[in-house]
């Protein structure tokens, strides 16, 4: 009992000190014209209430309620820090396309401690720019061309091959498969399916739970199990790089890998901490964004027949047109012929959301639509606002690629956010694309698929499918079977 009073006197010293830090910085900037908005409780502040699971084709009940209290900018306490939250549009464009210039990265500590200080998204400056060249270079147009786009081939057509004698499968999973072995071999050169390429996607399954989550650092939280598959993952990236420069000393130099691992081993002189952030976040932005953008692929498709059978036209036309050329394999000038797909891919990233707010800090005073943004003040731009949003988006929670098609729709794209923008845009943004396209086209020539039973998309913890989207798989008689 005494135990846990003092335990109780212990908390609220700590919530007391540290709520009366945050208000006291709130109250610096009274002399400004700062947006309206409620603060919420003592250090949570609102932060249970904006954590709160929604479906992630809309913007859920904390952002619309207070968008129509406030308007589309709004002041709260987040994650800990006063932040002037932007649902509108214009303002989402400048913090992206003002980043180094006017903002900084402005992530939650809790983030920062599960990716690490390390990570790329935490970078400034020249250093910002240094790793971001590492990855720019990682996913060059001729790595996209030739090992990605044949990996993703091969992989994809492997993973739908295991489809033809079951009848439901976890479209989540199926994804997984295709993105984490990608990753796991281009960056590690860790061979698909194996039982250590196995583990590692569990441990990053754990990780990539964790990183949006309450960070509570107790038992059995999601914050907590993220931080234990952290220190796994770093250990078998190190591993990994000891194996690599044991070999190097004893000259086994015909064995040298081509994966990213080695190319930052031998063109940057990070330290051992760096390349583990550098090798862990480019696995997590790498796997982790496209698997969930191909589940919300099948999801959204399932759902629209009259889509499935235009992607299905275009790709049986390229199939027809590559039979004459004799090479089954798609080439790059194939996917470049995938212009519906693009159309559905854009739609579906729209709709599903799977960034749903990028963080910074303003590192010089900001005024914007008549409000302040005082230096240091935190804010976050919430993607999914915009991609919703009826003035920019007709219909925007119907899913409706043809939107993508015409030449009205082609203007949207300044409003198309979903790979960010400015000088942090997704170098992946590529590589992530052809993934999907590939794995769209191994599905829509061999399968027939529909929902099992009722999932949805859901945003925070992190976007997830509650039930792990099973979809029932019917093989189509007439099947490219290209696998
Ligand atoms: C559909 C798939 C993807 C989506 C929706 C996506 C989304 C995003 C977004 C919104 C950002 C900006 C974050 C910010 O501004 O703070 C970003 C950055 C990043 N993404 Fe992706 N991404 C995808 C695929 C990939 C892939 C395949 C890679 C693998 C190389 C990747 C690696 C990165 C990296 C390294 C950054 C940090 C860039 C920087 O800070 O300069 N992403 N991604």
């Amino acid at each position: 009992m005494f135990l846990i009073v003092l335990l109780l006197l212990l908390c609220s010293t700590i919530l007391i000190t540290i709520s009366a830090f945050s208000w006291r910085s709130h109250g610096q900037w009274k002399a400004f014209r700062l947006p309206q908005g409620d603060m919420g409780w003592p250090v949570l502040g609102e932060t249970l209430p904006f954590l709160k699971p929604h479906p992630s084709t809309s913007i859920g009940d904390f952002m619309e309620q207070r968008t129509s209290k406030y308007g589309t900018i709004f002041l709260s306490n987040l994650l800990g820090k006063p932040t002037v939250v932007s649902t509108d549009a214009e303002l989402n464009r400048f913090i992206l396309q003002n980043d180094s210039r006017l903002f900084e990265p402005g992530w939650s500590r809790s983030i920062v401690e599960v990716l690490g200080k390390h990570s790329i998204l935490f970078q400034v400056g020249d250093a910002h720019k240094k790793m971001r060249s590492i990855n720019l270079n990682f996913v060059n147009n001729a790595k996209l061309k030739t090992p990605f786009l044949r990996d993703a081939y091969r992989i994809a057509a492997f993973v739908m091959s295991s489809w033809k004698n079951k009848s439901v499968v976890l479209g989540k999973y199926e994804a997984t498969k295709l993105t984490f072995n990608m990753m796991a071999k281009n960056i590690l050169s860790m061979e698909p399916g194996t039982p250590a390429t196995e583990n590692l996607r569990k441990e990053y399954e754990a990780f990539a739970k964790g990183v949006v989550s309450l960070p509570l650092n107790l038992p059995r939280t999601a914050y907590s199990k993220a931080l234990k598959a952290r220190a796994y993952i770093l250990k078998v990236v190190w591993q990994c790089m000891e194996e690599r420069l044991c070999r190097k000393k004893d000259r086994e130099e015909e064995d040298a890998k081509d994966d990213l691992l080695q190319w930052t081993l031998e063109n940057s002189n990070y330290s051992e901490e760096q390349i583990g952030d550098l090798i862990l976040g480019t696995f997590f932005g790498g796997y982790n964004t496209t698997s969930k953008a191909i589940a919300l692929a099948i999801y959204f498709l399932g759902g629209c027949p009259k889509a499935v059978e235009h992607l299905r036209e275009e790709h049986v036309r390229i199939i027809q047109g590559k039979r004459q050329g004799g090479n089954s394999e798609l080439s790059w000038d194939d996917y470049k012929q995938m212009e519906f797909t693009q159309c559905v891919i854009n739609e579906t990233l729209r709709l599903g959301n799977i960034v749903p707010y990028i963080q910074r800090k303003a590192s010089t005073h900001i005024k914007f639509k008549g409000y302040d943004i005082p230096q240091g003040c935190y804010v976050m731009a919430v993607l999914p606002a915009v991609h919703l949003d009826p003035s920019l988006f007709e219909f925007p929670e119907q899913f409706n690629p043809w939107r993508w098609q015409s030449d009205y729709g082609m203007k949207k794209t300044k409003n198309f956010m979903a790979f960010g923008g400015g000088a942090r845009l997704c170098p992946g943004a590529e590589l992530g694309r052809m993934e999907m396209a590939v794995f769209l086209h191994h599905l829509v020539i061999n399968f027939n698929w529909e929902l099992a039973e009722p999932d949805l998309p859901m945003a925070f913890p992190s976007l997830d499918f509650p039930k792990g989207l099973p979809i029932k798989v019917r093989l189509l008689s007439n099947a490219q079977l290209a696998m």
